[in-house]
């Protein structure tokens, strides 16, 4: 028999304390099988707008901001750690509902497309990073919120506005950043 609960299973670390928005997640489940709600799920998971592209993007940010900007770079990769929870919950629900999480989407006639590094925003300098990042957090949601209203089954729903919830939550963080470095003088 086990006891396991939510929290104990799964990428649960303490950045999910410190940059994931303080509430509880929702269980991950499907009403049914769907490969038209998992094709939806694909593009939020390994799309352009992606957690995939959040991740590799924010851990980029984080290796070449970390010599100057030790604090910021530590702030990127406590977020990408999010970000991978966030992976790992639509991983789960792909999964569920019947299709496989590789990274990538599936199209019209389903023609597949692999995730790309030339998704991600590389960027110059600080600003312009933080500023992408912000960008991709807002994109990210817009595209959940549409999924939202496609997608009927109310605990994937639940699941997709828990992790609206985070992205809001990486958006003020962000702009502390900005606010405290990056403010025209
Ligand atoms: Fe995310
Ligand atoms: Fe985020």
């Amino acid at each position: 028999m086990s006891n396991t609960t939510t929290k104990d299973r799964g990428c649960v670390t303490p950045a999910l304390f410190k940059c994931a928005y303080q509430a509880p997640y929702p269980e991950v489940r499907v009403v049914k099988p769907s490969a038209y709600y998992a094709q939806l799920l694909l593009e939020d998971y390994a799309g352009q707008v992606s957690e995939t592209t959040a991740i590799t993007q924010y851990l980029y940010h984080h290796y070449v901001l970390e010599k100057e900007y030790k604090e910021i770079a530590d702030l990127l990769s406590c977020i990408a750690l999010v970000e991978m929870h966030h992976q790992e919950m639509l991983a789960d629900v792909i999964i569920k509902l019947g299709a496989d999480p590789q990274y990538r989407t599936i199209g019209p006639n389903n023609v597949e497309t692999y995730w790309s590094a030339s998704y991600i925003t590389y960027g110059t300098a600080l600003c312009d990073r933080i500023s992408a990042d912000i960008a991709g957090e807002w994109s990210a949601i817009a595209n959940y919120r549409r999924h939202q209203s496609i997608i009927d089954d109310p605990y994937i729903k639940a699941v997709l506005e828990r992790i609206i919830l985070d992205e809001m939550h990486h958006i003020t963080l962000f702009n502390q950043v900005l606010y405290q470095y990056c403010r025209p003088v």
